[in-house]
């Protein structure tokens, strides 16, 4: 049966793919109610525009996410979409061990890793037992041990291999007790983006849009809910070795 979310939460929706992603929500399922998060009201004009349920929450504000998640009944789809590659000053990510910083190490990992199980610690009682769900962050190819032959970008790399350990961990909490629910790290591909745009010249192959990114993501989530949990997944459905 095809999955037919009642409620969709997109975190980290102001631009970038958590907008592309809230956009094709709103086509493909489109008597869903979509909640979506942003942090910086100047970036989030479109979403706002676009989506009423939209509100301002800093993702890793305690305080802020529960308040944010007792206002909801239950979630069928979320996706986490906060991400950083470089700091507002410009820093990273390193080209070297010369580069290496605590503070930045720090900030990266923040905004990495720590906002998903910040998230799933309020969202847990509000997935459906019944039902299906997905329980998604987008993460990034090169937080893959396996699949990392160019070496670099400490943080970057680091933090989504953690991100990518804190869901698996959650899918083995979650399998305990919400047996039809999907967790999946989710890589979406090169898309051009607040975060990549300076890091986009020389790249031979496909960047895409914000909104073409969401639609490949959609049709992977979709799918892992037939393949199970705790994945690892490519935007082309392709399971990527952690
Ligand atoms: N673009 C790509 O090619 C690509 C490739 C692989 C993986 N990804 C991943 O995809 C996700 C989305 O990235 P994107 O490309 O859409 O980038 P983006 O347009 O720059 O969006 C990044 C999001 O993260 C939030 N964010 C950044 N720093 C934050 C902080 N310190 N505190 C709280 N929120 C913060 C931003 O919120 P505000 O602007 O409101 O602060 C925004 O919602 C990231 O996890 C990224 O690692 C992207």
């Amino acid at each position: 049966m095809a999955f037919c979310p009642d409620t969709i939460l997109v975190i980290g929706a102001g631009h970038g793919l958590g907008l592309g992603i809230v956009k094709e929500c709103r086509s493909r399922y489109p008597n869903a109610k979509i909640f979506a998060t942003y942090r910086r009201r100047e970036k989030a004009k479109d979403l706002i525009d676009f989506n009423e349920n939209s509100f301002q929450v800093d993702p890793l504000n305690e305080d802020e996410v529960r308040a944010f998640c007792e206002t909801l009944t239950n979630v069928d789809l979320t996706i986490n979409c906060v991400g950083m590659l470089q700091n507002r000053e410009g820093q990273g990510p390193e080209k070297s061990l010369r580069d290496i910083d605590v503070d930045f190490m720090t900030e990266v990992f923040q905004v990495n890793t720590f906002v998903t199980p910040l998230w799933a610690k309020y969202l847990k009682k509000k997935l459906s037992r019944e039902t299906q769900s997905i329980f998604a962050t987008l993460s990034a190819m090169v937080g893959s041990i396996e699949e990392n032959e160019i070496g670099g970008w400490y943080s970057y790399r680091a933090s989504k291999t953690a991100l990518n350990m804190f869901l698996k961990t959650i899918a083995i909490e979650f399998s305990r007790s919400h047996l039809k629910t999907s967790v999946v790290a989710i890589h979406p591909g090169t898309t051009e983006t607040e975060l990549s745009k300076d890091f986009l010249k020389g790249i031979k192959h496909k960047v895409w849009t914000p909104e073409g990114a969401a639609v490949n993501i959609l049709n992977t989530l979709e799918k892992c809910l037939l393949e199970g949990t705790g994945l690892f997944k490519n935007w082309d459905g392709r399971t990527i070795t952690y």
